[in-house]
């Protein structure tokens, strides 16, 4: 809802409101941002109008030594003052919104209110993603001048510099199902001289206070997502990338919360920008202790010419509040991610179990061996078989032939059609790996077209896992793409395209640029990916996109808008992915989050875990597998056949439930819930046991309080050799450990595992939580014994008894 009164603006959804109004200078001081201050629809204009005098910084005269705006105003000091957007050079001292290069040298800017629209529909942008509006059925309210109640709704204010003709339009986006408001902004050039545009941001959101704390999310390859909390109380605290893709190194998801924010309770901003270039999020405390907040493009290797009549749109920032802490936060922004950023075919369609060549095979891939790896998936429930990397040019190791996409014709003779029939014939569908942005020097594509490698020209090029970066700031080389993506995507039966990008930027340059617009490079490298993945998107609306940059390099909501899931680390290893995942979780919902079961030892830690808790821990994710199949018993694929049994039948709970994180420390505690919250699974995770630890307790979340439950476990048979050479203690004979007794025993023997069954309300479930049975605690084993060792996992299941209330 956005209502308009006099120069106030106010913008509401459910749960939070938004205030800003125009000051007599034209400038546009921020008001409030904060869970909801009641319903604006039903307050009179003189009510809403008495509220914003309340949120107004009142002025006398300006302190110390600060700028006065000018003389007719001379107690607006904009280095203390609340702004929604702040022009760089008028005595703002702070973090400016944009930056502009002026043609006659000059960097001050000065953005002042001109009007106001106020509409229900969300343009696309020229250049970049953005998010949907969803359906208005239903809905009766018409957008006035000054009003509008529908669930989706946008305000647009333009501005102008005091000094120049150039024009800056702030567009605030408002989603009410899930109270995000997103903004952007854009820049037009209305002179008749070319400008520098040295930073334009995405969304500025001032605080009167200061002592947040902001959490960021950092990493590297098999690394992601690891929250870090640094409180803000003096300085400025930055959070970026200047690796060419959103990066692996710093995700630009943010939060900013109190320090007694929890995961139910306290105030929590989730922060988001949808983009998958070079990001810039900034929290600054200035000397009055206020907080600035700015998000957008790095302006840093930033720059771009406007030539006159050119604009220049920045990526959509998102924005939630909660003050029901981190999960309110985040189940607001995976609806968000859900139902605006995710789109086409696939966006609320089950996504497919499957099972990827790469961990199984590496490079050593060949039509036979895949094609046997596929059946023993398909005998266990696998539905999609991926073939990853290595099928094409002479691509058998990482060195050579990107670029080269046409199939390796002694590896698979009757190419792409071939292998997708055989593999339909199977009952599977049929899934490619691809890395379209990249060239190996070591390919045809490179000998041709040398100058389509990003590079300067004649000088050393630093290279990334032996290969090069398309050009994508080139127009032509895009094109090149799409038609050449096209012709491999149609050359057989392909259902899935795993989409990599698997090095960072170096040597940034855009052969096909011009000296002086070097500086754009980078953004029109992601404007060129954008255009790309549109147009094959749309091209091929059936197919399922993964994203992938070596794991999570690219996880971000500007790839989300065409890719439906993203491969979200090549660490398949279940104790470190609780982390990975985790770090996600706060910002992105599971159904876009890839996880698989791999191989034990693991490939990535050479850690050994069960393959229940690989199982448990991939399946808060989309599931699939990536292990040679062909080389497990039978006992293993039996458990793997139950395992993706279980998760069909509970799919639409894992990848579209609702999540809530639990304790994170020894104890991993997940639980999702449908929506309808009929349905609910947790996962318990141990990291590492303890002797004499018989209590454990789970706490479920999300539930309904006065609904009854049903609540359990899958009881499990436990290996007699997991319990080592204690079996002499039972054993009438001499058992050695890892003797031909020992596993002939193992064949015949097994010893029982702990089964949970309780019925009891929802209340009783998140309030008290379920105490479980014992722990084994080194004194003695029967039934009701919890087999908890290192690295161990439950899975509990709750559903809702008919009978409820
Ligand atoms: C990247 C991906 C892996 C795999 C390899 C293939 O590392 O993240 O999953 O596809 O490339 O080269």
């Amino acid at each position: 809802m956005i209502r308009k009164i006099k120069n106030i603006f106010m913008l509401g959804t459910p749960k939070t409101t938004y205030v800003f109004q125009a000051l007599p200078s034209g400038h546009l001081e921020h008001l409030y941002y904060g869970p909801l201050l009641g319903d604006f629809s039903e307050k009179t204009d003189e009510e809403l109008l008495q509220d914003a005098k309340c949120l107004e910084e009142k002025r006398a005269f300006p302190a110390g030594n600060m700028i006065s705006y000018d003389q007719e105003h001379m107690d607006l000091t904009l280095e203390d003052l609340r702004l929604e957007m702040s022009s760089l050079g008028k005595g703002d001292i702070r973090e400016p919104f944009l930056e502009i290069t002026h043609a006659d040298g000059s960097v001050t800017s000065d953005f002042l209110f001109e009007e106001a629209r106020i509409t229900d529909e969300k343009p696309e942008f020229h250049t970049l993603p953005g998010s949907l509006f969803g359906s208005r059925e239903g809905q009766e309210q018409k957008c006035t001048e000054n009003f509008c109640g529908e669930r989706y709704s946008h305000l647009i204010l333009t501005l102008k510099d005091a000094s120049y003709d150039l024009r800056l339009e702030l567009h605030y986006y408002v989603f009410e199902d899930c109270d995000v408001i997103t903004r952007s902004s854009r820049l037009v050039n209305d002179s008749d001289e070319a400008v520098v545009l040295n930073r334009l941001m995405s969304m500025q959101l001032d605080f009167e206070d200061s002592g947040y704390i902001m959490s960021t999310f950092h990493g590297a390859w098999a690394r992601e997502m690891y929250r870090s909390d640094v409180p803000i109380v003096s300085g400025k605290i930055v959070n970026s990338s200047n690796a060419g893709s959103s990066s692996n190194r710093s995700n630009p998801f943010v939060m900013l919360h109190r320090e007694d924010t929890t995961e139910s309770s306290g105030l929590c901003y989730g922060l988001n920008l949808i983009y998958s270039g070079n990001h810039y999020e900034a929290a600054e405390v200035n000397s009055f202790g206020k907080t600035r907040f700015v998000s957008g493009i790095n302006p840093q290797n930033f720059s771009f010419i406007l030539s006159p009549g050119d604009e220049f749109e920045a990526p959509e920032a998102v924005m939630t509040c909660s003050d029901e802490g981190y999960t309110g936060m985040s189940l607001s922004m995976h609806h968000f991610v859900r139902e605006h950023i995710s789109r086409g075919v696939w966006k609320h369609k089950a996504r497919p179990v499957l099972l990827n060549s790469w961990e199984a095979s590496y490079f050593k891939i060949n039509e036979n061996r895949l094609l046997r790896l596929a059946k023993a998936g398909k005998d266990v429930g696998i539905e999609l078989f991926v073939m990853d990397d290595g099928w094409f040019g002479e691509r058998n190791g990482d060195d050579c032939s990107l670029g080269d996409w046409d199939v390796n014709r002694s590896k698979l003779p009757g190419g792409l059609k071939q292998i997708s029939e055989k593999m339909e014939e199977l009952g599977l569908r049929f899934g490619i790996w691809v890395e379209p942005e990249m060239i190996s020097r070591r390919s045809r594509l490179y000998e041709a077209h040398p100058d389509w490698a990003m590079q300067i020209p004649g000088k050393p090029h630093s290279e990334g896992r032996n290969q090069m970066i398309l050009d994508l700031a080139n127009p032509e080389v895009v094109d090149y793409l799409i038609a050449k993506m096209s012709e491999v995507f149609s050359s057989g039966k392909i259902s899935y395209v795993k989409w990599d990008m698997n090095r960072i930027m170096s040597d940034v340059y855009s052969p096909a640029l011009p000296p002086e617009r070097q500086g754009e490079t980078a953004h029109r490298y992601i404007c060129g990916f954008y255009r790309l993945a549109k147009a094959l998107t749309e091209k091929f609306p059936e197919i399922l996109f993964e994203g992938c940059a070596a794991g999570g390099c690219r996880f971000d909501l500007g790839a989300l808008c065409y890719f439906p899931q993203i491969w979200a680390s090549d660490d398949t290893d279940p104790v470190m992915r609780t982390r990975i995942q985790q770090g996600y979780s706060y910002g992105y919902p599971a159904s876009v989050m890839t996880a698989h079961v791999s191989a034990s030892p693991n490939h990535q830690t050479l850690r050994e875990t069960p393959l229940d808790t690989r199982f448990n821990v991939a399946a808060f994710g989309t599931l699939g597998y990536e292990l040679n199949l062909n080389d497990l018993g039978k006992k293993e694929l039996d458990e793997i056949r139950k395992q993706i049994a279980l998760y069909k039948e509970w799919r639409e709970v894992f990848q579209f439930g609702d999540f809530y994180r639990g304790r994170f420390d020894n104890i991993v505690e997940w639980t999702v819930v449908s929506a309808d919250r009929k349905r609910g699974v947790g996962m318990m995770l141990q990291k590492l046991t303890e002797a004499n630890h018989p209590f454990e307790m789970y706490r479920a979340r999300g539930l309904n309080e006065g609904s009854r439950y049903h609540f359990y476990n899958i009881a499990k048979r436990h290996d007699i050799r997991d319990f080592g050479d204690l079996i002499n203690t039972a054993a009438p004979v001499h058992v050695r450990q890892g003797s031909i007794l020992q596993n002939m025993i193992a064949r015949f023997v097994t010893m029982p595992g702990e089964q949970e069954e309780i019925e009891t309300n929802g209340a009783v479930l998140m309030k008290a939580g379920v105490k479980l049975q014992g722990a084994y605690c080194g004194t003695g084993y029967n039934e009701n014994t919890r087999y908890f060792a290192d690295f161990n996992s439950r899975m509990y299941f709750m559903e809702e008894e008919k009978t409820s209330r």
